[in-house]
C-alpha cells in the first residue's frame, strides 16, 4: 500500500474520537490533513457540531475552506482533544515534531488539550528518537549564536532550515534549527530541558508525556496504540 493511502487511513480513523460538542485542536501536516478533510465532510454532510483550533496558518486555511467553525485558543475554556501528526514516536509515546515548522503552536495546543491523538504511518515508529533531525524553533536575533549553543549542547551538526535560499520563517516570525543527532535521544526530557536553557531557543520539537493514543496505519491495517500508564 502506498504511503499516501496509509496517511489517509490513519487520518480518517482518528475522526472516530470526535463527536458533536467538542473543541478540537487541529494539527498540521500531510497526515492530519486527511483528518481535517473528513471532519469537514462530517460538518457539512452530517451536521457535526465542533469548534476547531488550528495549529498553523496552513491548517487554518484548510479548515476554513472545509467549513469547520474555528476559534482562537484564548477564546475557549478548554480543548477536548488535539489530533496531530508526528515525525517520530518511540515506545514511550515521546514524539519528534516540527518537520512542517509548526511545532510551537502545535505544542501550545497540545498542552491545552485534555487528550492528544497522533496519526502516523508505520515509518514514524522508532525505537529511539533522532533519526529524523530534531526541529528547534529559535529567535531571529543572534540566530548563529543560538545555533552554536545548540551544537555545543547536543554535540552534533545543526543546520538552519532554509526556504528559497533564506532562513525559513515560521508562523511566529522565528527560524528553525534542525539538529542531526541521529537515533540517540534516549532521554528526551533531559534533552528538551537542556535546549530550553539556551536563551535563543523558543521551543523544542520534543513532545514528552503528551500523547496518549497513536493511530498507526501499516500494510496490516489500522492499529490503535494506547499508552500504558
Ligand atoms: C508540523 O510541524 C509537524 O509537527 C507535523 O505534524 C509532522 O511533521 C508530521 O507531518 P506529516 O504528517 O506531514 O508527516
Amino acid at each position: 500500500m502506498d504511503v499516501e493511502e496509509l496517511k489517509k487511513q490513519a487520518g480518517v480513523a482518528a475522526c472516530e474520537y470526535v463527536t458533536s460538542g467538542m473543541n478540537v485542536g487541529l494539527g498540521t501536516g500531510s497526515t492530519v490533513k486527511y483528518t481535517i478533510l473528513e471532519l469537514g465532510r462530517r460538518v457539512r454532510d452530517e451536521g457535526l457540531d465542533i469548534i476547531g483550533v488550528p495549529t498553523s496558518i496552513a491548517t487554518k486555511n484548510l479548515a476554513e475552506a472545509e467549513g469547520i467553525p474555528l476559534a482562537e485558543l484564548d477564546d475557549l475554556s478548554h480543548l477536548d482533544v488535539v489530533i496531530d501528526g508526528t515525525d517520530e514516536f518511540d515506545p514511550g509515546f515521546q514524539l519528534i515534531k516540527g518537520g512542517g515548522a509548526a511545532l510551537l503552536r502545535e505544542k501550545i495546543v497540545a498542552q491545552a488539550s485534555t487528550k492528544m491523538i497522533v496519526v502516523a504511518d508505520e515509518r514514524k515508529q522508532v525505537e529511539c528518537l533522532g533519526a529524523f533531525p530534531l526541529p528547534i524553533e529559535v529567535t531571529p536575533f543572534a540566530l548563529n549564536t543560538t545555533r552554536r549553543a545548540i551544537v555545543k549542547a547536543l554535540n552534533c551538526e545543526c543546520t538552519v532550515r532554509s526556504e528559497q535560499g533564506k532562513p525559513l520563517v515560521t508562523d511566529n516570525g522565528n527560524h528553525i534549527v534542525d539538529a542531526h543527532t541521529g537515533p540517540t535521544i534516549h532521554d528526551p526530557v533531559t534533552t528538551e530541558r537542556n535546549l530550553l536553557n539556551i536563551a535563543g531557543v523558543v521551543q523544542v520539537g520534543l513532545f514528552n508525556g503528551m500523547c496518549e493514543v497513536v493511530i498507526l496505519a501499516s500494510s496490516d491495517g489500522i492499529t490503535v496504540l494506547e499508552k500504558d500508564d
